[in-house]
C-alpha cells in the first residue's frame, strides 16, 4: 500500500446526547486528551493516510490539535450529511475511509486488512459476531420474532471505499431521500459488493459513560505491551 493513499473521513459533528451531558462524547477526555484527538493522531501515525477530514462543529474544537494533514470543516444535519460534506472536500481520491469519531481504539491490521479488501472488492468494512440473541420487539415490549444469530454480524469502522463507489453511492442515498447511519449497508443495499474483515470487540464505539472505563483500561494495556 502506497503512502498517501487514503482519505479517512471522520465524522464528528453529533450532538452525542445517548451519553447526557453538555459536551458530545467525542471531546470528552480520555486518557488526558479528548476522544477525537485520539482517533485522529492514531490515523495520522500511519503513512497510507494522505489527510484526515472532520466534518466537526466548529465552536466545540478547543483544545483539539491541528496539524497540516488535518481539515477541519463544518457537519451536517446528520452523520450521512456530515460524511456527504467530508467526501466533497476528499476531491476525487480513489480510496476513502470513514470512521466514527466515538472509536478511538482500532488497530492499524484491521484498518489495512479493510482497505486491502476494499481495493480488491470496492468497499470493506470490519464486523464482529453478536454474543447477545437479538429480538425483534412489538411496541407492548414484548417479543415479536427473534433473528437467527448466525446470520447476524455487528458493523463497526473504519469503513473503506474506492471514491467513486461512495461519491455515488451517497448521490443516490440523497437523491432518493434515503438516511443511512453507516456507509457499508447504503453500498450493500444499493447492489454493490461489500467485503467483510474480523473486526476487534476492543474496538468499542463509546456511547455511554462506562465505555470510557473500559476503553482506558484497553489503552493502558496498549501502552504497556
Ligand atoms: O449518533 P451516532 O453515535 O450514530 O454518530 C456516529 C458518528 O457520526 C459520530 O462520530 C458523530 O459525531 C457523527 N455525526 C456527525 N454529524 C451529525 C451526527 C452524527 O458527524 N449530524
Amino acid at each position: 500500500m502506497a503512502a498517501g493513499s487514503v482519505i479517512v473521513i471522520v465524522p464528528a459533528a453529533g450532538a452525542g446526547t445517548r451519553f447526557g451531558g453538555q459536551i458530545p462524547k467525542q471531546f470528552l477526555p480520555l486518557a488526558g486528551k479528548p476522544l477525537i484527538q485520539h482517533v485522529i493522531e492514531r490515523f495520522l501515525l500511519d503513512e497510507i493516510v494522505e489527510r484526515v477530514i472532520v466534518p466537526v462543529t466548529p465552536q466545540l474544537l478547543s483544545g483539539v490539535k491541528n496539524s497540516e494533514r488535518v481539515t477541519f470543516m463544518a457537519g451536517g444535519e446528520t452523520r450521512m450529511q456530515s460524511v456527504v460534506r467530508g467526501l466533497a472536500e476528499a476531491g476525487d481520491a480513489e480510496l476513502v475511509a470513514v470512521h466514527d469519531a466515538v472509536r478511538p481504539l482500532f488497530s492499524a491490521t484491521m484498518f489495512h486488512a479493510v482497505i486491502e479488501a476494499a481495493q480488491a472488492a470496492g468497499a470493506a468494512l470490519p464486523v464482529v459476531p453478536l454474543t447477545d440473541t437479538i429480538h425483534v420487539m412489538s411496541e407492548d415490549a414484548t417479543i415479536a420474532s427473534t433473528l437467527d444469530r448466525t446470520m447476524l454480524a455487528a458493523a463497526q469502522t473504519p469503513q473503506c471505499f474506492r471514491g467513486s463507489l461512495l461519491r455515488d453511492v451517497l448521490a443516490r442515498a440523497e437523491r432518493e431521500g434515503i438516511e443511512g447511519t453507516d456507509e457499508a449497508g447504503l453500498a450493500a443495499g444499493f447492489g454493490y459488493t461489500v467485503r467483510a474483515v474480523p473486526g476487534d470487540p476492543r474496538n468499542l464505539k463509546i456511547t455511554v459513560p462506562e465505555d470510557l472505563a473500559v476503553a482506558e483500561s484497553y489503552l493502558q494495556q496498549w501502552g504497556a505491551s
